[in-house]
């Protein structure tokens, strides 16, 4: 995991506007459908993949955690938003140290989330919804209460005594030392002294996920084994958890400092001094194994599986080594670097999204705005608005469909996180005692965990928002705006964000130029609106213009530039009051939204 350094860019908010309804058209007539995932072998390319963290989706039981049965009852819900596939957080036994990120059992469901019988309903009902479900795969480490882990450690001589990153200790002065300088993304030296092996093992993460050696060919059957399994248990894809992560330095050099003003190394919220994590994150060695997957999972699936990586990486061009020089290795790395700008900067999303378009060869980009590690879109609106901590404010939904339209209306596949289409927002603890997330509990005050954007799913207004059975203490506190932002509330009512959401998704599913279109920066020396061009195969045009500031902006659209003809834009969507447009010129109320199909006359 890389948690994104959380930016608070304060810029001041100078008027509260009054808000009209939003209000937006219906979509054009369908004529792209995506072919359900099982014929079609890149399902993936345009599709929307929806995560769920099932702890906190639907509790089916009444024990206060979310589980498989739970998420089985809401595939309607999820079909109607229009989503293709699921991306479960891992449900495997675990030890729940980090809430299943360590995995004691590879091949089978945790029974708080349900039984193997239950993963096989929810995957036959949602491919009766042609949705996929897509498996977390973690292979960076696994629980220390994995039997693999237990051998290893039990000697230095048992049969996967080479399975984990085993080193000696470095003797200063007498004293035991960890072999160098390198720490857990969790906090503290990533090394953990174990009395029996006499030796330190790594652990990327916390002391309970040590790191397997990927260079250990047994490692890699093992693993691979894994993803057979859970393709004959029907899954579509899997998403790879810290997949950069797998190799380490073979000579163990210390990672450089980052030096502050001061000449100093930076100190990070544990206490621990900052380093670059050039020795142990993102290694060439990586593209080796990503290699393998791809033909184990091509040939479990006949080709239909997807890969998809959580790759925080430094640049595009780092990304575009993900996809691999023949296009045999992921088919969707993620890219962290345009929905993790955190701010609405205009030339900056221009740049990253116009990098995505044209300096990854053509391979798909994969965007996502929001996961379980990071606070939730709502993030952006802190950012703009200087407000100093989450919460609803007069521009939330405002910015929300900003941040969906730059998501859903951008050539890619879109990610997005349970929650998100509601406009759920991120709910920190507020004491230390609440906090869950081990992470929070090392880090108070000043990195308060990942609870905040894990918050149980809002379905409706009643006890537990309809996410446990009436008066059950759910495993974290459902946030108070419950009684509003829900599902139920926001199907009723026109103008919500869920409207919102359904209707700019369906775009991207049923307007061919949003759905495969080509994409083209428009005005691009405005650094207050950005406004792009679609252009589907058959000629169609769709623009779409974002204001990503409080106040009201006027734009010319400048097609002519882009070779396209037309002189009117029909509505296909568009934010609150805003005026239809006069010829090509747009007026945008703050962080107001339009998406119009260009046209040669006023129809
Ligand atoms: C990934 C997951 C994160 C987890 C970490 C360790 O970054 O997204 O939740 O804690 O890996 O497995």
């Amino acid at each position: 995991m890389r948690r994104i350094a959380f930016l608070s860019v304060l810029l001041s908010v100078l008027v509260f506007a009054t808000r009209a309804p939003a209000h937006a058209q219906q979509p054009a007539a369908s004529t792209a459908q995506i072919p359900p995932t099982e014929t079609n072998p890149t399902w993936w390319k345009n599709a929307v993949i929806y995560e769920i963290y099932p702890r906190s989706f639907q509790d089916s039981n009444g024990d206060g955690i979310g589980d498989l049965n739970g998420i089985t009852s809401r595939l309607d819900y999820l079909q109607k938003l229009g989503v293709n596939a699921v991306w479960l957080t891992p449900i495997y036994p675990s030890p729940q140290v980090d809430f299943g990120y360590d995995i004691s059992n590879y091949e089978a469901i945790d029974p708080q989330y349900g039984t193997m019988a239950d993963f096989d309903h929810l995957v036959a009902e949602a491919r009766k919804r042609h949705i996929g479900i897509v498996m977390d795969l973690v292979l960076n480490h696994t629980s220390d209460q994995h039997p693999w882990f237990k051998e290893s450690a039990s000697s230095r001589t048992n049969p996967k005594a080479d399975w984990y990153m085993w080193r000696d200790p470095k003797m200063v002065n007498g004293h035991r030392e960890p072999p160098n300088n390198w720490i857990s993304d969790f906090g503290g030296s990533a090394w953990q002294w174990d009395p029996a092996r006499q030796q330190y093992y790594y652990h990327e993460y916390y002391v309970q996920q040590p790191d397997l050696n990927w260079n250990n060919p047994q490692v890699r059957k093992a693993m691979y084994d894994v993803a057979r399994f859970w393709i004959r248990h029907g899954v579509i894809g899997f998403r790879l958890d810290a997949i950069t992560s797998l190799f380490e330095d073979p000579q163990d050099r210390n990672e450089p400092y980052i030096l502050g003003p001061d000449g100093k190394p930076r100190i990070d919220a544990f206490g621990d001094k900052e380093v670059e994590d050039i020795y142990t994150d993102d290694l060439p060695e990586v593209h080796d194994v990503l290699r393998q997957l791809r033909q184990v999972t091509d040939e479990a699936s006949g080709g239909k599986a997807v890969l998809i990586g959580e790759t925080y990486l430094r640049s595009i061009a780092d990304l575009r080594k993900m996809y691999g020089a023949g296009n045999d290795e992921l088919q969707l790395p993620m890219d962290m670097q345009v929905g993790f700008i955190n701010k609405l900067d205009v030339p900056l999303f221009r740049k990253r999204i116009n990098d995505a378009e044209t300096k990854l060869g053509g391979d798909e980009p994969l965007f996502v705005f929001d996961n379980h590690d990071n606070p939730r879109w709502d993030r952006y609106q802190l950012n703009a608005e200087g407000a100093p901590d989450f919460g609803y404010r007069p521009y939330h939904d405002d910015i929300g469909r900003v941040i969906a339209t730059v998501l859903f209306a951008s050539r890619d596949t879109a990610m997005m996180y349970y929650g998100d289409a509601i406009g759920m927002v991120t709910t920190p603890p507020t004491r230390k005692e609440d906090v869950r997330d081990p992470i929070g509990i090392r880090g108070w005050p000043k990195e308060k965990g990942r609870d905040g954007e894990r918050t149980p799913m809002q379905w409706n207004a009643g006890p537990d928002a309809g996410f446990s059975p009436p008066g059950i203490k759910t495993w974290l506190p459902i946030p108070p705006s419950y009684r509003t932002v829900n599902v139920a509330a926001e199907e009723r009512e026109p103008d919500s964000m869920l409207r919102w959401y359904q209707q700019i998704m369906a775009l991207k599913k049923d307007d061919p130029a949003l759905h495969e279109g080509e994409e083209m920066m428009l005005n691009t020396a405005d650094d207050h609106v950005l406004s792009w061009l679609r252009k589907a195969p058959d000629g169609e045009a769709v623009v779409v213009a974002c204001n990503f500031t409080a106040q009201p902006q006027t734009v010319s659209l400048n097609l002519a530039a882009q070779g396209v003809q037309g002189t009117h834009l029909k509505t296909l969507i568009k934010t609150p009051g805003a005026p239809d447009p006069a010829a090509l010129d747009l007026q945008l109320g703050p962080y107001g939204v339009y998406v119009g199909q260009v046209s040669q006359d006023r129809r």
